[in-house]
């Protein structure tokens, strides 16, 4: 990626920023089980120094800092000011003391070699400038042996969160072909890619697990409509560029689609993420 597309792709979540801050509570409770897998693939325990790439409005940060307590220590990164701006302002309103913050790209990471114990990307790996440059700036920081985990969305089909909105999206707006090296939430979908460039980069004993999950909140479907619309720069383009006879077309094909999901106000939609892990190589603190 040239250096004007990136800038294109972190302005794109700069605008995000805002509607990352207003469902913050949201995200964390959808996407809690990503973080729990993270959590137990990356083997994070009290004590232990984590580090965690493009962690948006504060996730998996926030949480890994409750799990590693006063002994250890979360550095949270992402590019973007305004995300970086979001999660600091909720661990200040926590009042955690063990948390750091620092706004840089995961392809040049401002640490020294062997830093962490641990690194973990949640949701963020397939938004990278160069993800090879990146997982080898990830395994230089973190020590040897140490885990490094990161989860990615499975294919979009597997994904009915994402579909039900861009299926129908996708008849009003024509998308150009795409091209499956760009950054884009369905980047590393396909089994094997992420897990492929991580053992490239030069990690050991790589596994990469399928996860499905439940992406559950208590949330009508004009609130799904609402936080889909406004947390995506392609959804919120795309709505900008329709009539209002179309906008109400759209809306009501992703309600059709989305019907089996909502419940009694209750959201529970089938989701399928992949959780690659890997180690950097050399002997570990425990292994010695
Ligand atoms: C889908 S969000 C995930 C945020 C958070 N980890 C979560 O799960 O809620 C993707 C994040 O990746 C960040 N990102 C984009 N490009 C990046 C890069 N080159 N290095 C690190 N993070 C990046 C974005 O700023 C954004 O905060």
């Amino acid at each position: 990626m040239n250096r004007e597309e990136q800038n294109k792709t972190l302005e794109a979540w700069q605008n995000s920023a805002r509607y990352w801050e207003k469902y913050r509570v949201l995200i964390a409770q959808m996407f809690a089980p990503l973080t729990t897998s993270l959590v137990e693939e990356a083997r994070i325990g009290v004590g232990d120094k984590v580090l965690d790439i493009g962690g948006g409005s504060g996730e998996p940060s926030l949480t890994i800092a409750d799990i590693v307590g006063p002994t250890g220590s979360v550095t949270f990164t992402d590019p973007v000011a305004g995300m970086v701006e979001t999660a600091l302002a909720e661990a200040g309103r926590r009042a955690l003391t063990n948390i750091q913050f620092k706004q840089c790209s995961a392809d040049d990471l401002p640490f020294a070699d062997s830093t962490f114990d641990v690194a973990v990307g949640r949701l963020s790996a397939m938004f990278f400038a160069d993800p090879l440059t990146a997982l080898r700036e990830v395994l230089r920081v973190v020590r040897n042996g140490g885990y490094v985990s990161f989860v990615v969305w499975g294919p979009e089909e597997s994904n009915p969160f994402f579909s039900a909105v861009n299926d129908a999206v996708d008849r009003f707006v024509p998308s150009p072909p795409e091209d499956p090296d760009a950054p884009d939430a369905f980047r590393f979908a396909v089994p094997g890619k992420l897990a492929g460039l991580l053992e490239n980069a030069g990690a050991d004993n790589v596994v990469e697990h399928r996860l499905n999950f439940q992406i559950e909140a208590a949330m009508s479907f004009e609130q799904f409509w609402q936080l889909r619309t406004e947390m995506s720069e392609s959804l919120r383009k795309a709505m900008a560029s329709l009539t209002s006879a179309e906008l109400a077309a759209v809306k009501q094909a992703a309600d059709d689609a989305a019907e089996p999901y909502f419940t009694g106000g209750q959201m529970s939609f089938a989701a399928q993420a992949l959780v690659v892990t890997g180690r950097k190589p050399g002997a570990s603190r425990s292994d010695v």
